[in-house]
C-alpha cells in the first residue's frame, strides 16, 4: 500500500506541530514524524564564538536515524496487516513529517506528495519563542544571535527548490490553518488516488506528481524514496 507523504516545515514557533496534530486527528490512517525528536544530545552540539549552541542547523540532527524511521514506517504501510487492497478503501495511509529543516535536506527532496511551509513575522516569532521553554533553555540573545539568522539562511537556501511549496500564513488562527490545509489535502488526495488507480501496478506513479522525481530517479536509483515509489504494489 502506498503512502501519501506530507511535509510541514517552517519557522520556529510557526505552528508546525500544532497543525500536524490537528490534521492527524482528522485523517483516519495518519502517522506523524517530528524532526524535533531527532536532535543529537547536547554534548554533540557545536558552539559558536559567542558560546551559543548551534541547534538550528542540520548537523545538530541525527538525520540518518530520522530517515531510517521514515523508511520503516513506509515499509510497514506497504505491507499492512489485514486488508491489502487500498483501492477498496478511502483510507490511503498518510505520513506527515514536520520540522524546521525538511526542505533543505536533499535526501528528502523526492519524498513529498505535498509540501507546506509556515511563516510568521520576526516580532511574532520572537514573542512566541519567549513563551516556550526549550531543553536546554534559550540563553539571553539566542533568538537574535542564532535562531533567526539561521532561519533566514535556510530560507535563502530554499530559493533553489523546484517543486511546489504551499506557503501558509502562520498568523492565521489554528482553525483557519487547519481548514485551509485540510481542504487542500482532500483535493490532492483525490488527484493522487485517481493517478495511482489509472496506473496498474503503480509503477512510476509518483513521477507524475513530482517532476523532480524523474531526474532523481535516474541520478540516484538507490534513493529511499525512489525505491519506495517504484516498488509499491
Ligand atoms: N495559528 C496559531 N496562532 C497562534 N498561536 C499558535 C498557532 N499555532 C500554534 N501557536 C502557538 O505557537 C507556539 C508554537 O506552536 P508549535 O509548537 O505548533 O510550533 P512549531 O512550529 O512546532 O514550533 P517549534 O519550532 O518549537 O517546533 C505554541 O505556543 C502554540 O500554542
Ligand atoms: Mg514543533
Amino acid at each position: 500500500m502506498k503512502t501519501f507523504v506530507i511535509g510541514i516545515s517552517g519557522v520556529t514557533n510557526g505552528g508546525k506541530t500544532t497543525l500536524a496534530k490537528n490534521l492527524q486527528k482528522h485523517f483516519p490512517n495518519c502517522s506523524v514524524i517530528s524532526q524535533d525528536d531527532f536532535f543529537k544530545p547536547e554534548s554533540e552540539i557545536e558552539t559558536d564564538e559567542n558560546g551559543f549552541l548551534q541547534y538550528d542547523v542540520l548537523e545538530a540532527l541525527n538525520m540518518e536515524k530520522m530517515m531510517s524511521t521514515i523508511s520503516c514506517l513506509l515499509e510497514s504501510s506497504r505491507h499492512p496487516q489485514g486488508s491489502t487492497d487500498w483501492r477498496s478503501t478511502e483510507e490511503v495511509p498518510i505520513l506527515i513529517i514536520e520540522g524546521f529543516l525538511l526542505f533543505n535536506y536533499k535526501p528528502l527532496d523526492t519524498m513529498w506528495n505535498r509540501s507546506y511551509f509556515l511563516t510568521i513575522p520576526y516580532e511574532e516569532c520572537k514573542r512566541r519563542r519567549s513563551t516556550r521553554v526549550y531543553q536546554p533553555p534559550d540563553p539571553p540573545g539566542y533568538f537574535d544571535g542564532h535562531v533567526w539568522p539561521m532561519y533566514l539562511k535556510h530560507r535563502q537556501e530554499m530559493e533553489g527548490i523546484t517543486w511546489e511549496i504551499v506557503y501558509l500564513d502562520g498568523t492565521k488562527s489554528e482553525e483557519d490553518l487547519f481548514s485551509q490545509v485540510y481542504e487542500d489535502l482532500r483535493q490532492e488526495l483525490a488527484k493522487q488516488k485517481s493517478s495511482w488507480q489509472s496506473q496498474p501496478g503503480g509503477v512510476l506513479s509518483k513521477a507524475c506528481f513530482n517532476p523532480q522525481f524523474r531526474t532523481e530517479l535516474v541520478g540516484r536509483p538507490s534513493d529511499l524514496s525512489a525505491d519506495y515509489s517504484l516498488s509499491f504494489s
